[in-house]
């Protein structure tokens, strides 16, 4: 368990499923991520199989907030293409559960993992990959440090327009010190 303020990170459990299928089958969450189709549990059952054998370090994981004395499941998160030569790694998340969005659970999951990336995996660089529509991630990825590093003009075609995605990255040194300010 990798414990946030508000939030904590956990392995991904099969009986988790059925919950990631109904996040994936709402467009407005599909919109922010790189899906265009709907899914289904037997397609979900495949990638947890997947996830099962590939690198330990690369699993993505489960993001529970608390709520009175209970824990509930609402997203999840990870790093991955992890190159231990270069000390780097991309990162994605979902807070998949609509009624949790703007509560600060994204910002704090955000900084939860970046510890773990920089403090407990050793790495130097994160990157991520975000759609420039997606104004509520990018606030987020700004909080926490993210800095635009490129643009992949006209990258994606969705909703019947074409949309560029926005390449975003931080440093091990740049999270250390804005870590000490918020101490
Ligand atoms: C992106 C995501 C992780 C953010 O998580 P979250 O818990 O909603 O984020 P937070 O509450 O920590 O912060 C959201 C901030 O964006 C702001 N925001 C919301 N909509 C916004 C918009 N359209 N434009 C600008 N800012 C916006 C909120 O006001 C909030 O800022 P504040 O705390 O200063 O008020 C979550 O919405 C999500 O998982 N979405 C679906 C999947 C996705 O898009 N993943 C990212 C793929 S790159």
């Amino acid at each position: 368990m990798i414990h946030g303020k508000k939030i904590r990170l956990r392995a991904i459990e099969r009986e988790d499923l059925p919950r990631f299928v109904e996040w994936f089958n709402d467009e407005e969450v599909r919109q922010g991520l790189n899906f265009f189709l709907p899914m289904s549990l037997a397609e979900e059952e495949r990638w947890f199989e997947r996830i099962l054998n590939g690198d330990a370090a690369e699993r993505p994981l489960a993001i529970d907030i608390r709520e009175g004395d209970q824990w509930i499941h609402v997203g999840s998160c990870g790093l991955f293409s992890i190159n231990s030569r270069d000390r780097k790694a991309e990162l994605g998340i979902m807070i998949g559960d609509k009624r949790y969005w703007n509560k600060g659970y994204g910002s704090d999951t955000m900084w939860t993992l970046l510890g773990h990336a920089f403090e407990t995996l050793n790495l130097n660089r994160v990157s991520l990959q975000v759609f420039e529509s997606n104004q509520r991630a990018i606030k987020v990825y700004e909080r926490v440090g993210f800095k635009l590093e490129g643009r992949l003009r006209e990258d994606r075609f969705s909703q019947g327009r074409f949309e560029d995605t926005l390449i975003m990255g931080i440093l091990c040194d740049e999270w250390k010190a804005l870590k000490e300010v918020e101490i």
